[in-house]
Parts: structure tokens; C-alpha cells; sequence
């Protein structure tokens, strides 16, 4: 049994840095066409996939997921030069940039942000993109987290957008499974990287050190071992496999 990813076209929300530039390097390395989406500039994203894959095929459109009229924008220009979009990963996301915050101390706006983004984002990257998924039958898959299946303290908008982002998968599934649409989600646990270190500020040594300690495989996730399960999922060996939460995690959750 064969993968079947070559040649593909694979969008990638989030592309421009951690989880969601190594997955872009993921789907490089099967030779699928991969189709970056950020707000932030993504030369470095580039840089990178060229480096190992220098023929790889890698188009970047910059979309603003808080802003529904962007994401409109990107979606149908990434269709017009596309046509048909064989996986979608909704890995973009507000979790780099947002620091451990005592639910009494959110503000409003931060929660409406991070619902917005995480949530209505996500949302309306599948509904934009669905013509093209529609043409292939595609896969869409999610990045949902550990923080809403363990329940991790300071930062309950994050937490709780992730556990949207679950009801979300499993609901599309059902619509979209008639169409042959598949959606799944990943839950990755805590990953050593930027994103995460900018969240514990000092603090992150001994989270990490906690989750490593309460997971079966006492080494720390990083951003690279999360590739393998999108790619999975995303492909011919995953064919009947939709409305699926896998948690990727080391053993955190045994779910
Ligand atoms: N790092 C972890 O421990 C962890 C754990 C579980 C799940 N996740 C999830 O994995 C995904 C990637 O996380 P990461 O650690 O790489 O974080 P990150 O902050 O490094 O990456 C998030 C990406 O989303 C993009 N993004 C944020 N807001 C955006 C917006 N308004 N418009 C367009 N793009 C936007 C950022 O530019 C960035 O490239 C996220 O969905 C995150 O919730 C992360």
C-alpha cells in the first residue's frame, strides 16, 4: 500500500513557522505541492522546504484568519490557481504569543481573538476551500490539543477553542462523509518549541518537566514527531478513517 500524496495539493495554514513549517517540509518530502498560509511572511518556510526538497512545489497566499474577508480572498485565489485541493491542515493559530493568564484576567478582546482566530478560522478555511475539496473528495485535518482533553490551567480561551475544534471535526465528518470527505484531528501534547516557550515564559522548564514526567515516553515532543500522524491521515492508507481524534503526545493522554 502506497501513500499516494504525490503531486497532491496540500494546504497548510500556519506554514510560516513551527508545527506547521515542518509539516509543510513533511508533504515537501512526498513530493506533494504544498500551498502555504500565514499572516506572517514565509521566506524562511521556504528557505527551508528548498533546502532539502529543491524542487519542491511551494506557493505562499497570505491570509489574516482573524479577518473573514481574507480568508475569503486567499481561499479563492488558492482555487483559482489550484482548482482542486486534495488536503487541507488547519494547523494556524493563536497559541505562540499568548502568555499563562488566570481566566479572571482575560480580556475580552483576547478571547473573541483567540476564538476568532482558532475557531472561526478554521471554520471558514474548510467552507472556502470546500469547492475544491469537493473536486478531489479530499481530507481536512485539524490541530486540536492536549490542553483540551487534559485541561491545562491559564489559558481557558485557548483550551477551550481546541475543544471546539473536536466538536467541529467530528460534526464535519458526518456532513461532509457523504461527499467522501474525510476530516480528522490531531491533539499534539506539550511541544518543546517557540510557540510553547513564549506561552510558559519562565515557567516553561517546569511545565515541561511536568508533562514529560506524566507522559509513558519521557522525552520531549517536538515539533518534528507531530509530521508523520498529518501525513498518515492525509493519505491512501487512512482512506476509511474519518470523525478520528489522534493524540500525539508521548503517552500523555491515553485516550
Ligand atoms: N506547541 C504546542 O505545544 C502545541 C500543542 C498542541 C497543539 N498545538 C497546535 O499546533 C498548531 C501549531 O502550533 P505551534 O506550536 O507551531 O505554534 P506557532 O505559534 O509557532 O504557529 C502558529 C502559526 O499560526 C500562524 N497564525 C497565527 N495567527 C494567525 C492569523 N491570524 N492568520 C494567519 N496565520 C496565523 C502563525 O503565524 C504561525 O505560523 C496550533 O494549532 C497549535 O494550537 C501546539
Amino acid at each position: 500500500m502506497e501513500m499516494n500524496l504525490k503531486g497532491k495539493n496540500v494546504v497548510v495554514t500556519g506554514a510560516a513557522r513551527g508545527i506547521g513549517r515542518e509539516i509543510c517540509a513533511g508533504f515537501a518530502g512526498v513530493d506533494a505541492a504544498v500551498i502555504g498560509v500565514d499572516f506572517r511572511d514565509m521566506a524562511d518556510t521556504e528557505g527551508y522546504l528548498r533546502g532539502t526538497q529543491p524542487k519542491c512545489r511551494f506557493e505562499k497566499f497570505s491570509v489574516d484568519l482573524a479577518d473573514p474577508a481574507s480568508i475569503e480572498r486567499g481561499c479563492a485565489a488558492i482555487l483559482a490557481k489550484f482548482s482542486t485541493v486534495d488536503v487541507l491542515v488547519n494547523d494556524g493559530a493563536l497559541w505562540g504569543g499568548l502568555k499563562i493568564t488566570p481566566l479572571d484576567k482575560i480580556p475580552a478582546e483576547e478571547w473573541d481573538r483567540v476564538i476568532n482566530i482558532n475557531v472561526r478560522g478554521t471554520y471558514l478555511m474548510i467552507k472556502g476551500l470546500l469547492p475544491g475539496l469537493r473536486k478531489s473528495q479530499g481530507s481536512v485535518i485539524n490541530m486540536a490539543s492536549s490542553a483540551a482533553l487534559r485541561g491545562s490551567p491559564g489559558c481557558l480561551h485557548y483550551a477551550t477553542s481546541k475543544g471546539a475544534i473536536i466538536g467541529m471535526t467530528r460534526s464535519l465528518a458526518s456532513e461532509l462523509g457523504a461527499e467522501g470527505i474525510r476530516v480528522n484531528a490531531i491533539a499534539p501534547g506539550l511541544v518543546d518549541n517557540e510557540a510553547s516557550r513564549q506561552f510558559g515564559g519562565e515557567k516553561f522548564p517546569k511545565m515541561l518537566e511536568g508533562t514529560v514526567a506524566a507522559q509513558c515516553l519521557h522525552t520531549p515532543l517536538v515539533e518534528k514527531e507531530i509530521v508523520g500522524t498529518v501525513l498518515y491521515l492525509a493519505s491512501a492508507l487512512a482512506a476509511p478513517i474519518t470523525g478520528v481524534l489522534l493524540t500525539v503526545d508521548k503517552g500523555l493522554i491515553k485516550y
